[in-house]
């Protein structure tokens, strides 16, 4: 869908909008962003496929107003069941939205952990038996100046930078530092993924050429769901387009480690 140029640009150029310039998306912008969210393909995740809902947000009417993010004319939400797999694929399908979004010159924002009145956006979307909202975001064009809310919001989260490359990846030959500069570079773009906490709570550890996922789990936020699945969904997409390898499958090869064991994709 991107070729690995393009997709290397967006990822590094992506930043998380919080502050609109309050302009309407355009006929053709809607049609675009429509076309790509209905398209099969890219309701596609790992296990199953998800479905995406575009609402216009007039007067911020769609989910009410979120104290931090101003001017948006539309909203995205991705709709999924309430489980682990189901959640992985929607972190995997959204992430893949949101780059779309920027390819096109738009910017978003996931927002899944904190900042949405779940209740209210669950009346707007309409639900089927067993469905969530796992996450929605904003997409318009971005202001020209940010709020203080957002510049604060990102100073908070420090979202200008990630943790040390060598915390986050693993060479299992070694049993250390990932050496290959090539596989260092794919891995840089997964080190960019957006977390919903910045913590980037995803672990790697790279086998043969087999990449093997881990979560670190974080339990202070109680929802009821596993948003954890989000922030690994959303890696997971970042590894695939970047190593162009789309075999994704589940066994625990690294039983001593006591991270909890998510995903494979060789
Ligand atoms: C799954 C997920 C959930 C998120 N939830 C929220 C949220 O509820 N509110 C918010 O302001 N930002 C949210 N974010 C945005 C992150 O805070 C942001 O991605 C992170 O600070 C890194 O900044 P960047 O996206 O500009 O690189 C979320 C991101 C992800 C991936």
């Amino acid at each position: 869908m991107f070729d690995t140029q393009d997709l290397r640009g967006l990822i590094l150029a992506r930043k998380s909008v919080r502050t609109y310039s309050g302009r309407p998306l355009t006929d053709e912008q809607i049609w675009q962003i429509k076309s790509f969210i209905n398209n099969p393909d890219n309701r596609k995740g790992i296990f199953g496929s998800v479905r995406f809902e575009l609402l216009e947000n007039k007067k911020d009417t769609v989910f009410g107003a979120y104290g931090d993010i101003i001017g948006a004319p539309y909203y995205i939400a991705v709709i999924t069941q309430n489980n682990k797999e189901a959640l992985l694929d929607a972190g995997y399908t959204f992430e893949r939205v949101v780059l779309y979004a920027e390819s096109i010159g738009l910017s978003t924002c996931w927002l899944a952990a904190t900042s949405f009145n779940r209740n209210e956006a669950e009346l707007k979307v309409g639900l089927n038996e067993g469905e969530i909202i796992a996450a929605i975001s904003p997409i318009g064009e971005k202001a020209e100046k940010q709020s203080d809310v957002e510049i604060l919001d990102r100073l908070k989260l420090k979202s200008d930078s990630r943790l040390e490359f060598d915390t986050l990846f693993a060479d299992a030959q070694s049993g250390g530092k990932i050496k290959d500069s090539a596989t260092r570079e794919i891995f840089q773009m997964v080190r960019m993924a957006p977390s919903a906490l910045n913590n980037q709570p995803w672990r790697v550890v790279i086998d043969e050429g087999v990449a093997h996922f881990y979560v670190i789990r974080k339990f202070f936020l109680h929802l009821k769901y596993d948003f954890q699945m989000l922030d690994l969904g959303a890696a997971v997409y970042h590894y695939c387009t970047s190593a162009n390898k789309y075999n994704c499958f589940q066994h625990n090869p690294h039983s001593k480690n006591d991270l909890e064991y998510v995903i494979s994709v060789k």
